[in-house]
Parts: C-alpha cells; sequence; structure tokens
C-alpha cells in the first residue's frame, strides 16, 4: 500500500485537514488534563535534519515519546548522508526500519525523491520551498484565539519564502484571503503564484497588505541557507519592519505570529513580538499538538493493525 506523505499540505483533503486541527485541539486538551495517551508504543519516528532546528526536533521527538513511542535523530554528519549515500537508498533501508520518517532539508525535490523511495509516511520539516507543519500549528492557534479562519484576512509581510509558500497553500486548503507584502524581487515563487490566485494578492507595499487584516505573520529576512545575503537583504526588507505602527493598520484586535526564530529588531519589533497581540508562545507550543495529530493520522494504519482482536 502506498504511504500518505505530508509534503506541502496539498497531500490532505480539506475536510482531513480540518479534523486535523480538531484534533490538535482535543489532543492539547487531553495533555493539559494530564490524561495518558499511548498509541504510538513501539512506533519509531526517523528525523533527518540536513538545517538547524529547536521547536521542530523538539517538538517532534516529544510527540513520539509522550505518545508512547521513540523517536531517532539523524543528521549528515553522523550517517552516511553526509558521506554521499544515495537519498534513494538512504530512504529505501530507513523505511524498512521505522514507522514514519520526518525530513528537514534543502531542496523540496529531494524531499520528494525520498518520499517516492519510502515504504512509511514521510514529513516535510521544512524544505527551502514549504514548511507545512508549522502552518498546522499556525492555523490551530489562529482558531484557538479567534475561531475559524474562513473568509479572514491574513497578511503576510517580508520574504516570499517557504513560510510564505505555506501560507498561500494554506489560503487554498482553509479558504482566507492572503495579502503578501514583499520587495520586488523577493516576491513568492510565479507558479505557486497562478496556481493560488483566487485567494492572494500580492503588492510592495506592507501598509496596503495589513489593511484590515486579523492576523499578521513573517519571518526572517534570511532564511537557513541565505546567510551570505544577510546584508543586501537587510537593506531590501528594511520598510518591510512588523512594528506598533504597521500593526496599528490592520485591524484592532489583529494577532501577530512568527514561526520563530525571530530578530528583534530587524523582521519584528520588541514591541509587537512581546506585545500584547502577539501570540508567538502558544503558536511555537501547537507544534508539539498539531504534530501529534498528524503522526496519529499518518500512523493510523498501523495503530490499527496493533489493536487486538476481541
Ligand atoms: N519554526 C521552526 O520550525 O523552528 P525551528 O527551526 O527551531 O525548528
Ligand atoms: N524561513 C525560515 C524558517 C525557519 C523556521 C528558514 O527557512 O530559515
Amino acid at each position: 500500500m502506498t504511504p500518505r506523505h505530508f509534503l506541502t499540505l496539498m497531500e490532505l483533503s480539506q475536510e482531513e485537514l480540518q479534523k486535523l486541527i480538531t484534533r490538535s485541539i482535543e489532543l492539547k486538551a487531553m495533555q493539559q488534563s494530564g490524561i495518558c495517551y499511548e498509541p504510538f508504543k513501539n512506533k519509531v519516528l526517523g528525523m533527518i535534519f540536513e538545517k538547524s532546528s529547536t521547536r521542530t526536533r523538539v517538538s517532534f521527538e516529544t510527540a513520539m515519546v509522550q505518545c508512547g513511542g521513540h523517536a531517532i535523530f539523524l543528521s549528515p554528519r553522523d550517517t552516511q548522508l553526509g558521506r554521499g549515500e544515495p537519498i534513494e537508498d538512504t530512504a529505501r533501508v530507513l523505511s524498512s526500519m521505522v514507522d514514519c520518517i520526518m525530513l528537514r532539508t534543502y531542496a523540496q525535490e529531494k524531499l520528494e525523491l525520498f518520499a517516492q523511495y519510502s515504504k512509511v509516511p514521510v514529513i516535510n520539516a521544512l524544505t527551502d520551498m514549504y514548511h507545512p507543519c508549522q502552518l498546522l500549528a499556525d492555523i490551530q492557534t489562529f482558531i484557538e484565539n479567534r475561531g475559524s479562519i474562513q473568509g479572514k484576512k491574513v497578511a503576510w509581510i517580508g520574504d516570499g519564502n517557504n513560510m510564505c509558500h505555506s501560507y498561500m497553500r494554506a489560503a487554498l486548503q482553509f479558504d482566507f484571503e492572503l495579502a503578501i507584502a514583499s520587495p520586488i524581487d523577493y516576491q513568492p515563487h510565479a507558479d505557486l503564484v497562478n496556481q493560488c490566485q483566487a485567494h492572494i494578492s500580492i503588492c510592495t507595499d506592507p501598509a496596503e497588505a495589513v489593511k484590515n487584516a486579523d492576523l499578521v505573520s513573517t519571518d526572517v529576512w534570511a532564511s537557513m541557507g541565505q546567510e551570505e545575503e544577510q546584508k543586501k537583504r537587510a537593506s531590501a526588507f528594511a520598510p518591510y519592519q512588523v512594528n506598533a505602527e504597521l500593526m496599528s493598520l490592520a485591524k484592532s484586535d489583529a494577532l501577530f505570529m512568527h514561526c520563530l526564530p525571530a530578530h528583534r529588531g530587524e523582521e519584528v519589533s520588541a514591541e509587537v513580538i512581546d506585545g500584547s497581540q502577539s501570540i508567538v508562545w502558544e503558536q511555537a507550543e501547537n507544534r508539539l499538538h498539531s504534530q501529534k495529530a498528524l503522526l496519529e493520522f499518518l500512523l493510523s494504519p498501523k495503530l490499527k493493525r496493533c489493536t487486538p482482536q476481541s
């Protein structure tokens, strides 16, 4: 049987995504009530990180452990991946041993190739193109604070990067309006813009994008792998800082999100990220709950097979 993967946000139907968010909220409540829920007993998640991570690593590992399973951290530095073993061979071998694999890498194509050769579900834990796991947490966090996101306006300020691309996919899947303001040389991928046209608008003026927004979100100006461009980007993005003045142009109860890590004084001012409209800490915590729901969804065929027959 071909496994289900989670590579872009588009592998799940709108209905499945809605259920997944509802389940994330339930799993969070269960944990907060001290209910022990261990459906992943004897299940193992392989976690390959070719880039740094704090939230993604800790949330996936904790999710597996809290649900009775186990996670293995793998990096190119200490595996044969770093010595040139083909990705196809790694996928075949790892997926014959573990139950699910999470990969953080550079090219989306590499992730897709890995998934093609994997016998178990593969999760995109961030590529240069997408960061879909972050969007599960972001949507959950919005819904917990404001109810349904359908028909709401979200403003994306800054780089047309992996987070922006996943917001674009989310706008389609969760049916909200996404207004993107990016410098002309840093706008999102043109093919994706065409695919998402009905739900997005693009401009270069942050004030225009945030007008009437229910949620304002941003991200670093230089993503992982773009460190050498930092200086050039800092000057192109200087007018795109989310500060109190910009937030004052959104709806008065607009929320602020950032996937983190953040650079105060660059893409966001300290008064915004540490202010009353910011929900970044809930957003970060929800990585744990939404990824538990994702793992439960992807592992569910195996979990059912493990249920003792009565
Ligand atoms: N937001 C996010 O993915 O954070 P990490 O890079 O720390 O995993
Ligand atoms: N756009 C950022 C997101 C980090 C979670 C990066 O790719 O570095």
